[in-house]
């Protein structure tokens, strides 16, 4: 099953938010969807698939159905492109904090995966690819989050996959009360460089002589071409 991990565009803020009401009691008005992929465009990514997905009640519209019937299903990016998971991200907007050198810091709002694509790795490369942008975009020299003491899943994510500290426990941190854990984790650009998590193929400098590097490769397709 392809999935693409790309960045989040004003097109996507929608089905962001409608998976951010399916898995998380943590919500968020429009706005501030809008207000992140506006002020920190290249910070936020997606995963979708366009799988075998259907157009689900694009089919309607697809198929030229009475417009007022169709109610646009909100996992559609659109027709035959479903979002299966996001991470919002931003820089630190503290005004308070804008004169220190914290103000170069990241932070992670909100990170969810649809129940049927997880234990894939999806969580992990949406948010390598959040943690690499903030730090090679926006310069961030930390970015920080805050996890529910109970989310076994995503404190295993954060603190052994991608190696974030704990900082603190924020005592009664969310609504109900329930405490949280306070992490950040140092960002090193070199170090995040998406290549270094892909298996398979080197990046090219694009510098070195490819053909002087195998002296021998290239002599014999010189002795193989010659006339
Ligand atoms: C937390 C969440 C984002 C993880 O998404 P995912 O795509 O399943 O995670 P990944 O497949 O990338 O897994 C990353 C690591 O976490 C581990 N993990 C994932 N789910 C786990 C679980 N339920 N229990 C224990 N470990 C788990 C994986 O084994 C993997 O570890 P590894 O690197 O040692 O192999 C997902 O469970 C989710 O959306 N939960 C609801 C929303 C939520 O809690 N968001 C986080 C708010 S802070």
């Amino acid at each position: 099953m392809p999935i693409t991990i790309r960045r989040a565009t004003i097109e996507d803020m929608l089905c962001m938010q409608n998976a951010n009401l399916h898995n998380l009691p943590e919500n968020y008005l429009f706005k501030y969807y809008m207000y992140h992929v506006l002020s920190w465009p290249e910070a936020s990514f997606v995963a979708t698939t366009t799988d075998d997905v259907g157009f689900g009640e694009f089919d309607e519209l697809a198929a030229g159905a009475n417009a007022s019937r169709c109610k646009c299903d909100p996992c559609y990016v659109r027709p035959g492109e479903k979002l299966v998971g996001y991470v919002l991200a931003k820089m630190n907007d503290d005004p308070a904090a804008a004169q220190s050198q914290d103000a170069l810091n990241g932070h992670i709002t909100s990170l969810s995966v649809m129940r049927t694509y997880r234990r894939m790795g999806l969580a992990e490369k949406l948010m390598r690819q959040a943690l690499f942008a903030l730090s090679e975009v926006y310069k961030a020299n930390f970015v920080s989050l805050h996890v529910r003491n109970s989310n076994r899943a995503a404190l295993h994510l954060y603190r052994d996959t991608l190696e974030f500290e704990v900082l603190d426990v924020e005592k009664s941190y969310y609504l109900d009360g329930e405490d949280a854990y306070a992490m950040k984790k140092v960002l090193d650009t070199d170090e995040l460089q998406p290549a270094n998590f892909q298996r398979g193929v080197a990046q090219d400098d694009l510098e070195t002589d490819l053909l002087q590097e195998n002296p021998e490769l290239l002599q014999e397709g010189i002795q193989k071409n010659k006339v």
